[in-house]
């Protein structure tokens, strides 16, 4: 699996750092939806879904905290603990995220407004769709 991190440029100077995250300049689609996770409590696993159509994008502003990312064929481990770079997810991946430190703050861009029929909640359904649409 191809996983794609796209590195942000840094403004930077002796007062900090700043990042500007804009459409179709550093991220690679229309941003319809900005969510962040914080508060993750300790050993919490969450995510376990695919999107059909959704693309995203996440990044750590703070901490740090683990992905799982598996496309029906291989399953690979990330780590996010840099504010400079983003994780971009396709479609028709599953994730999970884990290991979150405590003061994760997670920051997900999405290129649609939240819609549960986008979901593939059922780790099976997941395979079998993704086994269909390589199919010819
Ligand atoms: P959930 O899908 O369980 O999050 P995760 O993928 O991290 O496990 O979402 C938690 C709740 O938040 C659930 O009730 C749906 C709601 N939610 C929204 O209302 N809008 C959103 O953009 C997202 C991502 C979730």
């Amino acid at each position: 699996m191809d996983i794609k991190f796209i590195q942000f440029q840094t403004h930077g100077d002796d007062r900090g750092s700043l990042v500007a995250l804009e459409d179709h300049k550093n991220i690679p689609f229309t941003i319809k939806r900005v969510y962040y996770l914080f508060n993750t409590q300790e050993k919490v696993r969450r995510g376990f879904h695919a999107h059909k159509k959704l693309k995203q994008l996440a990044v750590v502003l703070k901490g740090s905290c683990r992905f799982m990312l598996d496309d029906g064929k291989e399953k690979i481990e990330i780590l996010l603990d840099n504010p400079e770079q983003g994780l971009y997810i396709e479609s028709f991946v599953w994730r999970e995220m884990f290991d979150f430190s405590e003061d994760c703050v997670l920051l997900v861009l999405a290129d649609s407004f939240y819609d549960e029929a986008d979901y593939i909640r059922d780790y099976d359904k997941f395979l079998r769709e993704i086994n269909d649409s390589t199919k010819i």
